[in-house]
């Protein structure tokens, strides 16, 4: 804690430094400097880059920030269009099905998960690594399918396989309530596959294969074909059909720094396989790569015959200590010569590939996954659909343009706060936070909040959110003028939950009492990504916007792994009444989320 009176007697030293008439930190400025702008790269970069036609350059990851475990398809009979979906464990809407005709520019289509009575028990799940495990998406014969698996430690009788169906991927309400497809291994990772005479088949993590009906879910005949090259965990397979042999391509090693694609081939699908004797296809253990875990794969060919594969990477560096974005989508080209095996081309920052030409025309009013966020919650609008919740929360608690508030975000206030405390039934306690992605290494976080506490311990804010175990916030909250005081008063507060992250450096709490001149006004919070290494909290009036008082800083360190291994950070607001009697709600308004910069490389930050 920071709020404490020093032994010299001088009332917070803290809250003196940061008087917002002393300081005042243009953070934007502090962006700026901090951005390295590359031109180029040298063509000794390229150099693996050994495919022809590969005269396209462009920038991974293509899907920037927590987007694990991709799997993506090719749609021939709907417009040449590539459809990927990744996966989102707590987050509500769960499932997303991302679309685009260049493989550069992705919007979100819709969600296959986007009812809560779709999959009640995700509203259950007690462990914050719980959730919708990895995917595989697939189309056949006008319909799309994702077939998933949900992780509850509550569950007991095994993990549930979910197949999702619909018609049309644009449209959240087409998604059909998942048919349950029988486990028999309980294992993750399903993978669906169709052989030519029809027959369905579900391979999953481990090396089974299992013959599936889909309208009935009933699955039959676990086949034990594969086990890998002798990694650990070996897991998110996919099956393929091509020149006559049945490939499995799976990932092991586990999804840190010794992720390994691996592959095998048979004459059936039933095995056995046989492993490839150059594996493995590709992997960056034991490089010193800034995109580091590359695995869990997924090919696909474009409308012209070229191969192309998704997979999830993580920028770290070797060392692999600081990475908040968590796991995210990176694209490379690859061939697949007649008869032979694939040949993968080696996962960068900058990459080259014989790329469609570029085509935003993607139906559906889905956010570009690049694009800033421009928000103002104007009445009769309905929240951006690639905002999310920790788990399915009650609509009513965040409601844009409430009545007497045009233009403005209300949010209930949850009686437990983003951590919350260990009496905390997740299906029946509300979490009043929603967020957006970090989708950049850097980026600005506006949001202006008017919120007029009365209540001890009343708080509403901006927060960067790994887990529930692992967030950095900065809140307005009513308390205590001094230690032991009974009169109220609002105040700043930063504060750090790093409980899911032991061992790391965790800044104290930094307590500002709100000056007289900004009660009852606008407060502009801000969150920004200032390197790949730092966030920094602060605040302004929103009617002087470039006054910003700096109220604290963390290092991304507190959001990279921990309690959130196969998550990736998240921001946005939240409103709580701390455990108390509070009931005031939150006013948000103006949410601006600006990516910045994308570090690409080590040393190496591009425009955003
Ligand atoms: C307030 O005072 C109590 C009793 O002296 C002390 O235990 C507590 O740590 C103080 N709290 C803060 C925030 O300084
Ligand atoms: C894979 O390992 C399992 C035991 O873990 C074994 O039953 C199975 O025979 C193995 N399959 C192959 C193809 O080696
Ligand atoms: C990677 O594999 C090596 C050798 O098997 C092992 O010592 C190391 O702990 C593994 N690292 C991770 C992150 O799994
Ligand atoms: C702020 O507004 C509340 C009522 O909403 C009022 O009680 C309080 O006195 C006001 N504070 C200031 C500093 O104007
Ligand atoms: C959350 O609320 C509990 C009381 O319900 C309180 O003890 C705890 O300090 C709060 N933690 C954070 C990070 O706000």
């Amino acid at each position: 804690m920071g709020y404490k009176d020093d032994e010299q007697g001088c009332p917070n030293p803290l809250r003196f430094f940061f008087h917002p008439r002393l300081v005042k930190t243009v953070l934007n400025a502090m962006l700026l400097s901090s951005i390295i702008l590359i031109s180029g790269l040298s063509a000794a970069a390229y150099a693996q880059a050994t495919h022809a036609h590969n005269n396209q350059t462009f920038t991974n990851p293509v899907l920037p920030g927590w987007n694990s475990d991709p799997s993506c398809i090719f749609v021939k009979e709907r417009d040449n269009t590539f459809f990927c979906t990744t996966s989102t464990f707590l987050a509500f809407p769960g499932i997303p099905v991302f679309a685009s005709k260049d493989l550069v520019n992705w919007k979100l289509a819709s969600n296959a998960l986007n009812r809560r009575e779709q999959l009640p028990d995700l509203a259950t799940a007690p462990i914050q690594k719980n959730g919708i495990y990895a995917s595989t998406m697939r189309y056949r014969d006008g319909l799309f399918y994702i077939i998933t698996s949900l992780v509850n430690d509550r569950i007991t009788t095994g993990v549930p396989v979910l197949l999702f169906i619909t018609d049309d991927p644009y449209d959240d309400a087409s998604w059909r309530q998942p048919t349950i497809i029988q486990n028999p291994t309980s294992n993750i990772d399903p993978d669906l596959f169709w052989d030519n005479d029809g027959k369905a088949y579900m391979a999953v993590a481990g090396g089974p294969i299992n013959e599936i009906d889909i309208t009935t879910g009933a699955a039959w005949g676990t086949y034990r074909v594969w086990n890998g090259t002798g990694g650990v965990w070996p897991e998110g397979p996919h099956i393929y059909y091509k020149d006559n042999y049945y490939y499995l391509m799976i990932s092991e090693g586990g999804t840190e720094t010794n992720h390994t694609i691996t592959i095998a081939r048979s004459d059936t699908v039933r095995g056995l396989f046989v492993g490839y004797e150059s594996n493995p296809l590709l992997t960056a253990k034991s490089t010193s790569n800034y995109f580091q875990t590359v695995g869990h794969a997924d090919f696909f060919q474009d409308v012209k015959g070229n191969w192309w594969a998704m997979a999830l990477a993580t920028r770290s560096g070797p060392e692999w200590e600081i990475y908040p974005m968590g796991r995210e989508t990176v694209l490379f080209a690859m061939t697949w010569d007649k008869g032979g095996w694939p040949v993968l081309d080696p996962v960068q920052g900058k990459q080259r590939g014989p790329l469609p030409p570029t085509n935003r025309k993607v139906p559906g009013n889905g956010h570009w996954v690049n694009d800033p966020d421009v928000e103002n919650f104007r009445t009769g609008s309905s929240l951006p659909r690639h905002w999310v919740t920790w788990r399915p929360q009650d609509p009513k608690l965040f409601t844009a343009s409430p009545k007497g508030h045009p233009n403005t975000l209300r949010v209930l206030p949850s009686f437990h706060n983003l951590t919350a405390t260990e009496d905390f039934i997740p299906e029946a306690d509300a979490l009043s936070f929603i967020s957006r992605k970090q989708a950049a290494t850097l980026f600005d976080f506006t949001v202006d909040l008017d919120f007029a506490p009365k209540v001890q311990d009343e708080e509403a804010g901006v927060t960067l959110f790994l887990t529930q175990f692992q967030h950095i916030d900065l809140g307005l909250v009513q308390l205590p003028s001094r230690n032991g005081s009974s009169s109220l008063i609002p105040q700043l507060r930063f504060r750090v939950e790093a409980s899911g992250k032991p061992g790391v450096t965790v800044p104290e709490t930094v307590l500002v009492p709100l000056a007289a001149a900004w009660r009852n006004k606008t407060i502009r919070l801000s969150l920004s990504a200032v390197s790949d290494e730092k966030y920094v909290l602060g605040a302004a009036l929103a009617s002087k916007p470039k006054d910003i008082l700096s109220v604290g800083s963390a290092s991304a360190l507190i959001v990279s792994g921990g309690t959130g291994p196969f998550t990736g950070a998240i921001l946005g607001v939240y409103a709580t009444s701390n455990g108390g009697q509070g009931k005031t709600p939150a006013y948000f308004s103006r949410w601006r989320y600006t990516p910045v910069g994308q570090k690409i490389d080590h040393g190496v930050i591009v425009p955003a």
